[in-house]
């Protein structure tokens, strides 16, 4: 993508109508590293059109899979997996691609890609994923900044306690277990959403999982997982960026093809702001908000299903505008208020110390120009420049094209104006 490109927005317009949601992107990647498992063609629907999900289909390419895209629809066949490095490009590209070691240890036993090292979030250490590894019988050789990793005689089943329930290393064990020799047991598991979406692909390719979602996950392993055809869940942060950007607009919106169980971490906080918010059957939920919204009680991000930490850049924007003052704790990310320097230049009045963010409600933002630093952070400014008086540009889009299909083609369909230039 051209990283010139900007999103234009001339803010104060209400957001009315309906909005569909497309699938999840942190569901859809330890899918696709998944297919790596099953020999044969995978058929993911609902895949959603993002570069972090491109960068997947390049991987599986890699791998020696045929993968092919028609519309929301991947297919990946894996009959034959030839190859069991990811490049160094692609490992920078996309930190989550270290959710195909566990894959692709357990089709190949070896698997060898570079370290992925510190992002925009922060640290973010893979110490987890590989003591879980290692415990399952990996061998695991980190040398000028390469990470090779070898089960020779196959990997073994083993009981791993997380010390932090960690989704990706949860993903990671899962995906080496299954087909690992014997029974894994996997304590102080991530509960999220995705986490059950991945169990139950791998489980229809012939998978013996038992808790996911509770904190102790059971594996049994099998030899040999068998092709098979799965929706992807609906993107639950992508939902709920949406009704943050209808809510500071005092917009009236319904969204579609979402699953209200799974926003349960923020859903309240958006009503006890004043929002009224009604979730129907059938993947529907309304919002309407009439008048100015209040600083919500503090909001402290949690592993699921607690308010996730993904979705807190989106609300402190939100809250920007809200009268009162707003305080979020980050206890996941030690850097995840990056955006807030862009939010005070569209006029809000935030200030951060350490884990910590405090939102004084202004009346009104005015429009600027922006640069996103990281994906929910770029969501974030998106939300507070449809509120802003005036003109807004936000540059940085390649980290917001990463989890939000064509916002402004979503936004613009519920009144929003917005346009790529
Ligand atoms: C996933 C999501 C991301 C979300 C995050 C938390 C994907 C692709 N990404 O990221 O959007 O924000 O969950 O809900 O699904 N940690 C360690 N050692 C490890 C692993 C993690 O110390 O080996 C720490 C991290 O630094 C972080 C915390 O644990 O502080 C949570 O990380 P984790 O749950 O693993 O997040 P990801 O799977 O990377």
């Amino acid at each position: 993508m051209d990283n010139r490109q900007k999103l234009i927005i001339n803010g104060g317009r209400r957001l009315e109508g309906e909005l569909s949601v497309h699938g999840a992107k942190n569901s859809a990647l330890p899918l696709l590293s998944a297919a790596v498992l099953a020999h044969g063609e995978t058929v993911l629907h609902n895949c959603p059109c993002l570069t972090d999900v491109d960068a997947a289909c390049r991987i599986l390419s890699k791998l020696g899979c045929r993968c092919q895209r028609s519309g929301s629809t991947v297919t990946v066949d894996a009959a034959n997996v030839t190859g069991f490095e990811i490049p160094d490009t692609l490992m920078r590209e996309m930190r989550s691609s270290i959710v195909f070691l566990g894959a692709v240890l357990g089709r190949t036993g070896h698997c060898r890609l570079s370290f992925p090292g510190g992002c925009e979030l922060g640290a973010r250490p893979i110490d987890l994923h590989l003591s879980a590894l290692e415990q399952m019988g990996a061998e695991i050789l980190e040398e000028h900044g390469y990470l090779d990793c070898t089960a020779t005689g196959g990997l073994h089943g083993a009981k791993i306690t997380l010390s932090f329930p960690s989704v990706g290393a949860t993903e990671n064990i899962l995906l080496a277990a299954v087909t690992a020799k014997g029974y894994t047991e996997i304590h102080n598991a991530a509960r999220e959403p995705e986490i059950v979406d991945l169990t139950e692909f791998l489980v229809k390719c012939g998978a013996k999982i038992r808790g996911a979602g509770e904190s102790v996950i059971f594996i049994e392993g099998t030899p040999r997982l068998e092709p098979c055809e799965h929706s992807v869940i609906p993107d639950r942060i992508v939902a709920g960026t949406y009704l943050c950007a209808a809510a500071i607009t005092h917009g009236e919106i319904i969204l579609t093809h979402c699953d209200p169980a799974h926003m349960n971490g923020f859903i309240p906080v958006l009503e006890s702001m004043g929002a009224r918010v009604y979730t129907y059957g059938g993947g529907k939920i309304y919002l309407s908000c009439k008048k100015r919204l209040s600083a919500p009680p503090t909001v402290r991000t949690m592993p699921y299903p607690g308010f996730p930490t993904d979705i807190q850049a989106p609300f402190t924007a939100l809250c920007s505008t809200a009268e009162g003052t707003s305080v979020f704790v980050e206890t996941i990310f030690e850097n995840r208020f990056r955006h807030v320097s862009e939010l005070v230049r569209l006029g809000a009045s935030v200030k951060t110390e350490g884990r910590v963010c405090v939102v004084q409600g202004v009346k009104t933002l005015s429009g600027a120009k922006v640069c996103a630093a990281e994906l929910r952070g770029g969501a974030a400014l998106i939300v507070a420049a449809l509120a802003a008086e005036g003109t807004s540009e936000i540059t940085g889009l390649e980290y917001i094209d990463r989890g939000y299909e064509s916002p402004e083609t979503a936004l613009r369909s519920v009144g929003a104006d917005i346009k790529r230039a």
